[in-house]
């Protein structure tokens, strides 16, 4: 129901984002969508960049008086860093630039040369570098406006950096606690673990180093029964995963308590369904994160992802030069020594993305104004079911 394409390098000229299937009447803020990429370049450990720019939106169509039209959201980015780089990086004429021939490993620079034949890998890394998520975050964005007017929000928070981690792992923090997550600079729940974390981050710095970790995205207010059993690709699980795998550097996805529910008994494993007047069915555990058979069961939505140590090193790994074949040390670009806290807002993105998608599968809608209602009669629905 929700598409989007995006389009622009890392040190192009912007990062343009096309969303499709929007209703009409969404209120539109570009303070909100400009807080949001700010957010995106949050968090102790990253790389001058972050400092450097500042990213402004541009609205090119699909918004009137700060509202959708129900026609595709145009979404530009402009680079801030891009007049430096005109001749690196023109579209038009040739580029004046020594080619870049020293692959870092970790990255897409060698398969991506071989792949698409260049002996430049800076006909790769430019698109497969994170900036790209700029236009992840205007789309999640957006759909983030559509979702909070039906009382669904999105959130974020750090679980592990390097070996540093929170205590009270597998516990779903409420709502106001998981709003307050970017008061902390790791944007992590646990206060004491997070000084743990940047002590990590900075003995990683000066020993050249980089760090990965754990974060999860909890979506609260989301009804049951968006998603569907009956089909591979209909199960929504699979989706909100792929849409987080496919964030970069990104690893291993887990819905709920994932991988640990291997090594449970069955009789632990589950959530024991009950009822009352009031609340309707409920569960006391949520150990399935909110979702079951691919469908969402009431309860909030929790996904989690493992996300590798950045790899660019201040002190570069080895590598082979493309074109002589000798032994070289791999190209360095400016980077981050940990970029947990900011892919956990990407991933935020991706998840809000993926639920108003499913939201609008379910309920479908022109407009806000018939979305509201149908939700509204739904939610309904369900309490008396
Ligand atoms: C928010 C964010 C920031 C990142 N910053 C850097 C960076 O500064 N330097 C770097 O080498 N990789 C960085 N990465 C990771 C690379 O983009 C990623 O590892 C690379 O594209 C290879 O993709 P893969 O690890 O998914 O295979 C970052 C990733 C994210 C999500």
């Amino acid at each position: 129901m929700l598409r989007f394409l995006d389009s622009g390098e890392s040190h192009g000229a912007g990062m343009l984002a096309v969303v499709e299937g929007m209703p009409m009447g969404v209120p539109v803020r570009r303070e909100f969508l400009e807080s949001e990429l700010a957010r995106r370049r949050l968090g102790y450990g990253r790389g001058p960049r972050m400092a450097l720019e500042r990213d402004e939106v541009e609205i090119l169509g699909g918004v009137r008086g700060g509202r959708t039209l129900g026609s595709p959201v145009a979404l530009l980015v402009r680079n801030a860093e891009h007049r430096k780089w005109l001749k690196v990086m023109s579209p038009y004429g040739e580029v004046e630039a020594e080619p870049l021939t020293r692959p870092r490993p970790g990255h897409a620079d060698l398969a991506g040369a071989i792949k698409y034949g260049t002996r430049d890998i800076r006909d790769i890394l430019e698109r497969s570098s994170a900036r790209e998520t700029v236009g992840r975050v205007c789309a999640g964005a957006l759909a983030k406006s559509l979702l909070v007017c039906l009382d669904i929000h999105v959130y974020s928070h750090v679980l592990q950096v390097g070996e540093a981690r929170v205590t009270a792992a597998g516990e779903t923090p409420r709502r106001e606690e998981a709003a307050a997550a970017d008061e902390d600079p790791m944007r992590c729940l646990d206060r004491e673990a997070s000084l743990r974390m940047r002590e990590e981050v900075d003995r990683a710095r000066r020993e050249g180093d980089s760090l990965g970790g754990v974060f999860e995205v909890v979506a609260y207010g989301v009804p049951p029964g968006l998603g569907s059993h009956v089909h591979w690709d209909r199960r929504l699980d699979g989706r909100l995963a792929a849409a987080v795998m496919s964030i970069q550097a990104v690893k291993g996805v887990e819905v709920g308590e994932g991988f640990l529910l291997a090594g449970m008994r069955g009789s632990l494993a589950s959530d024991p369904i009950y009822h009352s007047k009031r609340r309707g069915f409920y569960r006391r555990t949520n150990r399935a994160g909110g979702l079951e058979g691919g469908i969402t069961n009431g309860e909030p939505v929790v996904v989690r992802a493992a996300m590798k140590p950045i790899p660019t090193l201040a002190s570069p790994l080895e590598t082979v030069d493309l074109v002589t074949k000798e032994r070289v040390a791999a190209a360095v670009e400016r980077a981050d020594v940990c970029a947990v806290p900011a892919a956990a807002v990407i991933a935020e993105s991706a998840v809000a993305f993926v639920l108003a998608d499913a939201l609008l599968e379910k309920l479908g809608g022109d407009s806000l104004e018939e979305l509201g209602a149908r939700f509204r009669d739904l939610k309904r629905r369900y309490k008396a079911f």
